[in-house]
């Protein structure tokens, strides 16, 4: 009798079929579990919020499904349930939907000590070499944690007009400078078309390596370059949801996937470690002036000062913040589709910034504009709004409520800004690209509900960067050339999330 053989693939079905099985049986024993009611007599007992049914295996995420964002459902199941308030299990995992301003700001920032972690998803260990404590964004709270949010603090929120202020214009206005250089010889070749992201991400990433380590590349630097795509390989990844996140069993389906980024990241921390950092971490002999992050990891390590880091930790640190530069070149290039499509607001900030330039004599616009462009700085108000970029998910640390609801410790938290960013209540004509909604008396004004950096402890660390990068090298593209669509070009700019796939939108830089 021939021996049965089956294949890897009819092996792998087997397995998932027979997890899915238990997975099943074990959820029908949860589901006859009495919910229990909260023991502690302090506290009174809560009701669960509403939400529907979870199916097995799946729970709800057969409903986020049907959105092409997934975010558009939180909307209209706090309709079809009429609470601000939804409980859902995504694969296994526990959920609470938080709809509506005051309970998000409960949770960012009245309750922001019970809702400080971060989701354990076994793709986030993986990408952080098995360990999503290394993350900055991934962690959960701890006191390395707060450190590392502490030194950076002076870093990424540098107050006006203060030399390390002065320190980043300067960086910024020299690389901006080489962008218009750039784009003046891409706009001379051929068709004129320009591939405009490697050229921003690459401006992008000079002023974050040059101001955070001191170090900067030309443009025919490949390894650099190299690192520069590899770190917009794992940007575009890590803002991709994957349902194994929810469905850990699912994982071994995204192994080629995961060990293509692991190679990304050991490839950035070569770069890292031999062309950035170079011997700093071994030269160290005492304290040396803290002139940029780098210096300050190397003091703190080396120091052995409280709380204790690895070098190892330090260089994730540094790494993430490095990696900015990806999520404020991706933004700027969805700016500039949302600019193609609307040549009226083009003209308009080119009027406001040709007034200022006339009667400061200026080449270059720098920081120092931001005051008198009030206009040019709410386009990328307003880009941000429309892409609604999500929150990075909260967790539940303890046991905890939200607008009177019951949260069970552990609770994966979604805070809708997609509606506080798109409902017709809060904005008129919310679809349409208006960034004069963000201006008022001549000044910049952005509404309570405006939240795209989050709040509390946990809140964007990069986002003065962003409007500092953002502001400035917008102004002076757009002080310098017209941006025009090629022929045959769609720009629809995708929502949901920051990210751009690699090869995305050319312009035509028009030279005024
Ligand atoms: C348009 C660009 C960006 C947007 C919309 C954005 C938005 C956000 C949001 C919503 C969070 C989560 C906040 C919360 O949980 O309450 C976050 C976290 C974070 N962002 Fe950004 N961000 C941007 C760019 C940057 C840049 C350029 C950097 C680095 C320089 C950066 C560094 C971080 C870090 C380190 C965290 C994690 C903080 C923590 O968990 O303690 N971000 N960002």
């Amino acid at each position: 009798m021939p021996a049965l053989a089956f294949s890897t693939t009819t092996y792998f079905l087997i397995t998932i079929t027979m997890v899915a099985v238990i997975l099943v049986f074990l959820d029908y024993l949860r589901s006859r579990k009495p919910v229990k009611g909260i023991v502690d007599m302090e506290t009174p007992l809560l009701p669960e919020p509403p939400g529907p049914k979870p199916w097995p295996i799946l729970g709800s995420l057969h409903i986020l499904g049907r959105y092409d964002v997934p975010y558009k459902a939180f909307a209209d199941l706090a309709r079809i349930y009429d609470s601000q308030i939804i409980k859902l299990r995504m694969g296994s995992v526990p959920c609470v939907v938080v709809n509506g301003l005051e309970n998000i700001k409960e949770v960012l920032i009245a309750k922001g000590a019970q809702y400080d972690s971060r989701p354990n998803f076994a793709r986030y260990h993986q990408l952080f070499c098995g360990d999503k404590e290394n993350s900055l964004a991934f962690c959960d709270w701890s006191e390395v944690q707060k450190s590392r949010r502490e030194t950076l603090r002076a870093h990424t929120f540098p107050r006006a007009f203060t030399a390390k202020y002065d320190q980043l214009n300067s960086i910024i206005g020299q690389e901006v400078e080489c962008l218009v250089k750039y784009l003046n010889i891409e706009s001379s070749r051929g068709s004129g078309a320009v591939a405009a992201k490697p050229l921003i991400l690459h401006t992008c990433a000079n002023i974050f390596t040059n101001y955070f380590c001191s170090k900067r590349f030309d443009l025919d630097h490949s390894e650099f370059r190299g690192m520069i795509e590899n770190f917009d390989k794992v940007f575009y990844e890590v803002n991709q949801g994957y349902a194994a996140d929810f469905m850990p069993f699912l994982m071994p389906l995204h192994q080629r996937n995961m060990a293509r980024m692991a190679n990304w990241s050991h490839k950035i921390r070569h770069f890292v470690e031999s062309k950035v950092i170079e011997d700093r971490l071994e030269s160290w002999t005492d304290f040396v002036p803290e002139n940029d992050y780098v210096d300050c990891l190397v003091n703190h390590v080396r120091s052995f000062a409280e709380p204790k880091m690895s070098w190892d930790t330090a260089l994730f640190a540094l790494e993430d913040i490095v990696g900015g530069h990806s999520a404020v070149g991706n933004l700027l290039v969805k700016v500039l589709g949302y600019l193609v499509a609307n040549p009226q607001v083009q003209l308009r900030a080119q009027a406001e910034i040709d007034a200022v330039a006339a009667v400061d004599g200026c080449q270059s616009v720098g920081l120092e504009h931001r005051g008198s462009m009030p206009y040019t700085e709410s386009i990328v108000l307003e880009a941000i709004r429309l892409i609604t970029s999500p929150i990075v998910p909260h967790v539940a640390n303890q046991e905890s409520s939200v607008a009177g609801y019951r949260v069970e410790k552990g609770s994966l938290i979604f805070l809708n800004n997609y509606d506080l960013n798109m409902s017709p209540e809060l904005w008129s004509e919310p679809t349409e690209f208006k960034p004069e909604r963000f201006v008022v008396s001549g000044r910049i004004c952005k509404p309570e509900h405006f939240l795209p950096f989050g709040g509390g402890r946990r809140s964007c660390m990069g986002y003065k960067m962003v409007q500092y990068l953002s502001f400035s090298i917008l102004a002076t593209v757009l002080k310098n050339f017209t941006i025009l669509p090629v022929a045959g070009e769609l720009y629809k700019v995708p929502i949901g999330n920051l990210a751009l796939p690699e090869n995305s939108f050319s312009f035509r830089f028009q030279r005024r």
